[in-house]
């Protein structure tokens, strides 16, 4: 069988594509806080970002594609990996508290990834298609316009000027999470992502190997550091709507950007 073959059609092979596809994915969730995170800085900043993103063109396309390859890659192995060792077990437990162990870990991952799952399409629907974006950002053009004040750099070069004209994904981010129970399910959907990357980066470090009697107590001490940072600044953005701690500009209609 060539590699293909085998990371497709055996078990160890779908191992490694579980692991790989959510190293993948896990990258994408880190960044996209990192990037997401500007929001408490000057609006210039999240806007300037997401314009540069948007200005990617092809190259964001095929980012696009490679993510949703490797979302639909993650989710058909774990469904066979899951069916194998059902399969595998018949029904005979091969020591009931390593078997409870294992239907819990594995029905707990296959719950919070549905709700991340469910999550992400809404997610999609609310920031990136805006369909169901407030109305009052749908439909009023002052508020989706944004002129920049100052230059946005990225690695030291300039990729978007001042005075250039982009979309105020700043302001639509606050005015995303103003009715409460968006923030709410924001909040909720991302504890149990987080709940989610726990699981998967212990069973990552497991398929790698490095979960040996040396490294295993550092290891987990890392991944839930890792993932409670990972809640606290994602769930940080929605709260901060939440409290009052970030505002949406208010803006007159003929008013098109920030003072
Ligand atoms: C508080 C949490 C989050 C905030 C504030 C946030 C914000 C945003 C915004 C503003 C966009 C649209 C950017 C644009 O079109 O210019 C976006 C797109 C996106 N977000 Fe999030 N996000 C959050 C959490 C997440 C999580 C947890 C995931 C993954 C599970 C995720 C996955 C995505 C994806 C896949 C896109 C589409 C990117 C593209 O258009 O290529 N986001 N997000």
């Amino acid at each position: 069988m060539n590699l293909v073959g085998n990371l497709f059609g055996s078990s160890i092979g779908r191992k490694i594509l579980m692991a790989v596809t959510g190293l993948i994915l896990i990258g994408f969730v880190i960044g996209h806080l990192v990037g997401n995170l500007q929001v408490f800085s000057h609006p210039d900043k999240l806007n300037g970002y997401a314009h540069f993103l948007r200005s990617l063109g092809p190259a964001l396309w095929i980012a696009r594609i490679g993510l949703l390859v490797a979302v639909v890659i993650h989710i058909w192995a774990a469904t066979v990996l899951t069916l194998e060792s059902k399969r595998a077990r018949g029904g005979e437990p091969y020591g009931v508290k390593t078997w409870i162990q294992a239907t819990l870990s594995s029905r707990y991952m296959r719950w919070t990834g549905v709700v991340v799952l469910a999550f992400l399409l809404y997610h999609l629907a609310h920031f990136t298609l805006g369909v169901v974006q407030s109305d009052t950002f749908k439909e009023t053009e002052a508020l989706r316009h944004y002129k920049m004040t100052a230059d946005y750099h990225v690695l030291g070069f300039t990729v978007v000027r001042a005075g250039s004209e982009v979309l105020d994904v700043h302001r639509m981010v606050l005015l995303g999470f103003q009715p409460l129970v968006v923030a709410i399910f924001y909040i909720i959907a991302v504890g149990l992502l987080s709940l989610h990357l726990l699981h998967g980066m212990d069973s990552l470090f497991q398929t790698l190997g490095w979960r040996n009697a040396r490294w295993a107590r550092s290891l987990r001490t890392f991944v839930m550091l890792a993932c409670a940072a990972y809640f606290i600044g994602s769930a940080a953005i929605p709260g901060a709507v939440l409290t009052g701690l970030l505002k949406p500009v208010p803006v007159t209609p003929s008013v098109a950007a920030h003072p």
